[in-house]
């Protein structure tokens, strides 16, 4: 009998292309482009990939993505890596994925234009959708300790691919010591450009930033948001707002944002009210499956299967698709999750 939860039909909104390359791959990627492992710091996997015996700080998981970023040596590599991140989510039943990917980082090792590692993303994502026969949206991301002139221009690239399938913009990176307000200008721009946005908060911040998040730059979404709770003023905004929360459990426990998987508040973020949806963050930083975090809200953290479909529609229902491809979306999801 296959898996319970490999086999239902997933939807997710957040999981970043950079924390979902494959290790064989990066292996190949080092090999064909001769990146060396900085001696002394033991294999690739241990630099790329969250392990067992490191503390579980937001610094730690944020190195990654210093080591990631050898990678984007050649359009190849961009389109394969692209490619596989699809192919991967589709493996796991993920019928529609919503994949953000950080211009900046992709073209930095190699400075390549902004304008071609974005084309470069699309172009790949929507043929490997058509080839693993899945529904794939794209967000471009920025990080809060890049330049804010960065940001416009990646704003500005994602609203002349809206029909590329670029359909939002984030604001990710280093929480903790990186405020929201110096991008309030190209997140409203972006809107009015017609992105949809989704931000990062409360996740190495307070509650706080979840709120200047959704009231001040407009996001409709957030990324994690599970500190949220730690104030009923911001909880209750939340829920006037209809913000939606991308909850990524296992990054959470391995980024420090819980002490342990037990003490995740995704049971009282759903007890609250919130629109809560479930994703991965960075499946190949966290060695995981959008399967494996249903199976962890479900037996590690007391979720009813039945709750597996509600966050499952709730994220199809908060997707940036247009209005008349979500209906269709969620009409084949309720169709399937018999709803
Ligand atoms: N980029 C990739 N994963 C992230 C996370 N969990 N928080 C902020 N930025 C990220
Ligand atoms: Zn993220």
């Amino acid at each position: 009998m296959e898996d319970f939860y490999r086999a239902f039909p997933k939807a997710e909104l957040h999981r970043h292309l950079e924390g979902s390359l494959r290790l064989k791959t990066m292996l190949d990627i080092a090999r064909a482009h001769g990146i060396t492992i900085p001696f002394g710091t033991g294999p690739l996997s241990s630099l790329v990939q969250v392990q067992g015996g490191e503390p579980f700080t937001y610094q730690n998981f944020l190195a990654k993505f210093n080591t990631l970023r050898m990678f984007y040596r050649s359009p190849e590599v961009i389109y394969r890596v692209t490619r596989e991140a699809v192919e991967d989510a589709a493996r796991d039943n993920v019928r529609y994925l919503e994949l953000r990917f950080t211009p900046v980082a992709l073209s930095r090792a190699e400075r390549f234009p902004l304008h071609d590692v974005m084309d470069w993303v699309c172009g790949s994502a929507r043929k490997a959708a058509q080839e693993f026969n899945i529904q794939v949206a794209l967000i471009a991301s920025v990080n809060r300790h890049e330049s804010v002139e960065l940001a416009e221009q990646v704003a500005w690239l994602a609203a002349e691919r809206r029909e590329c399938g670029i359909l939002g913009l984030d604001l990710a990176g280093n929480e903790a010591d990186f405020p929201a307000e110096p991008f309030l200008g190209v997140f409203r721009e972006a809107k009015q450009a017609g992105l949809r946005l989704t931000i990062h908060a409360g996740e190495w911040g307070g509650a706080e930033n979840v709120r200047a998040a959704v009231e001040t730059l407009g996001a409709e979404r957030i990324g994690h948001g599970v500190r949220v709770l730690e104030d009923p003023s911001v909880v209750r905004m939340a829920r006037e707002h209809k913000t939606v929360f991308e909850v990524c459990v296992t990054s959470n426990y391995q980024s420090g944002v819980v002490k342990s998987l037990a003490d995740h508040p995704l049971m009282r973020m759903l007890s609250a009210g919130l629109i809560v949806t479930l994703a991965t963050d960075d499946p190949s930083i966290s060695q995981i499956t959008l399967s494996d975090e249903y199976r962890r809200a479900c037996e590690d953290l007391g979720m009813p299967q039945e709750t597996l479909k509600q966050c499952t529609l709730a994220a199809v229902e908060a997707s940036f698709l247009p209005q008349f491809e979500k209906e269709k979306l969620a009409a084949k999801f309720r169709k399937e999750l018999a709803l």
